[in-house]
């Protein structure tokens, strides 16, 4: 579907609802506490597309619609990611040391490129993303899995988000890009500050960049199996600037697989019926996987597309150079695909939690493959595992574009 330019220069740009006057923050303590408030309620005041405000108070519009999300991250012509027509940075509005400038800002990677410029960068990607997968992502992920269970098993109890989930998948994806372990333990923290946003963002970024800087330095006279190597050696010829801008976007991409695997064992872990099935075989954990992806995607908004030229989407005028973010929760979530939120969805893969069109994730196959090491190990070691707190007890905290599982107690037989 093509994106419709706007034949009348005097729509108004605004709500079709009457509701276009204020912005709503995509940040601050309400959009911590209770994002999927905010956006049922930004979709009764003005359906499927909504004026919001990200850190900053910078203006972006938020895609709460399922078929105009699929419309915008389907037509790169209309909508591109490269972030140097974004009017608000253009005319300098968006501070040098914003946290959205980690997220947004435009670099020589393929997340921020359009075109045969993308193809050519995506294309490295990939073929080194499969060559290190070849080379053993579920022997990685059991060997760190094990690791980080030896850390608690002893003590018979253990908060799964701190000891295991935002660890495991960064050293699993750190090994496959080429790092020592203690590297890997070192970009954990500084990942999730880059996504978390917040003032020291940019600074956690700059920590990223120089390890990476260093890694493909070494790489250069020694290669090894990863994808540091792979990267240096694709006849896509990347320069040095290239390699560790892709070394950087796929670590910090790989980073949502932590907070899917918090959700996933989330779900099991507050469902005594999913818990048993799992250990008993009945029940295959993919399906929980995809019970997670569609209800609770761990990449709730994603930054973000550019309007190409003066465009019309949910009955909103767009201008050129305004800034859109995708909301992959609320597009799930969408009425007019799923009337009943209640209802699970089953064998259905067409939720927007890996995005959609060129830039959709290459590291899905990855991602799945660590998470269900993750999850089986884990329930094969530990014995009489079950949650420590009462499920109302979990809370979350979200930023602009996850939300995340704040702590998980179990306890477990030793
Ligand atoms: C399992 C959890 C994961 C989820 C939910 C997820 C989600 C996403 C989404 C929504 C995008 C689209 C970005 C856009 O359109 O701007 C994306 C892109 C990307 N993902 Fe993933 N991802 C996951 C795991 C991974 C892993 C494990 C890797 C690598 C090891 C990875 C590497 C990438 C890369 C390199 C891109 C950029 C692709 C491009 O711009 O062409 N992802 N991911």
């Amino acid at each position: 579907m093509n994106a419709q330019p706007l034949n009348d220069p005097g729509t108004p740009r605004g709500c079709p609802f009457g509701h276009d006057t204020e912005r709503t923050r995509l940040y601050g303590p309400e959009a911590a506490t209770d994002p999927r408030g905010i956006y049922e309620r930004l979709r009764k005041e003005h359906g499927s597309v909504a004026p919001v405000l990200l850190e900053g108070d910078i203006p972006a519009w938020l895609v709460l619609g399922y078929r105009d999300s699929r419309r915008v991250l389907d037509n790169p012509l209309s909508f591109p990611r490269d972030a140097r027509i974004w009017r608000d940075w253009r005319e300098g509005r968006v501070a040098e040391n914003s946290p959205l400038v980690p997220m947004l800002a435009w670099r020589p990677d393929c997340v921020s490129q359009d075109g045969e410029a993308h193809r050519r960068l995506r294309g490295a990607v990939s073929d080194g993303l499969q060559s290190a997968a070849d080379r053993g992502v579920r022997r990685h992920a059991t060997h760190f899995a094990n690791k980080q269970i030896d850390s608690f098993a002893d003590s018979g109890r253990a908060d799964l988000v701190a000891d295991y989930a935002d660890l495991l998948p960064m050293l699993v994806v750190a090994r496959l890009l080429g790092l020592a372990e203690a590297e890997g333990r070192r970009l954990v923290e500084s990942c999730a500050q880059v996504m978390k946003g917040g003032e020291d963002a940019v600074m956690h970024d700059g920590v990223i960049r120089e390890i990476f800087g260093e890694l493909a330095e070494r790489r250069r006279s020694e290669p090894g199996s990863d994808l540091a190597t792979g990267l240096l050696e694709h006849h896509a010829a990347l320069d040095h600037d290239e390699v560790v801008a892709h070394l950087r976007v796929v670590l910090i991409a790989a980073h949502v697989t932590t907070s899917l695997l918090a959700r996933v064992l989330e779900l099991v872990l507050t469902d005594p019926a999913r818990l048993s099935g799992l250990i008993s075989g009945q029940l295959n954990i993919s399906a929980v996987v995809e019970e997670a992806m569609w209800n609770s995607p761990p990449l709730a908004v994603l930054p973000g597309r550019f309007a190409a030229s003066d465009v019309e989407l949910g009955g909103h005028r767009i201008e050129e150079g305004d800034l859109l973010v995708l909301g992959l929760a609320p597009g799930n979530l969408d009425p007019e695909v799923r009337p009943d939120p209640d209802v699970s969805v089953h064998g259905n893969q067409a939720h927007l939690a890996f995005g959609a069109g060129p830039h959709e994730c290459p590291g899905q196959n990855i991602g799945m493959s660590i998470i269900e090491v993750a999850v089986d190990v884990l329930l094969h070691r530990l014995p009489g595992l079950r949650l420590a707190v009462p499920p109302e007890e979990l809370g979350s905290t979200a930023s602009t574009w996850m939300s995340l599982l704040d702590s998980l107690p179990v306890e477990f037989q030793v």
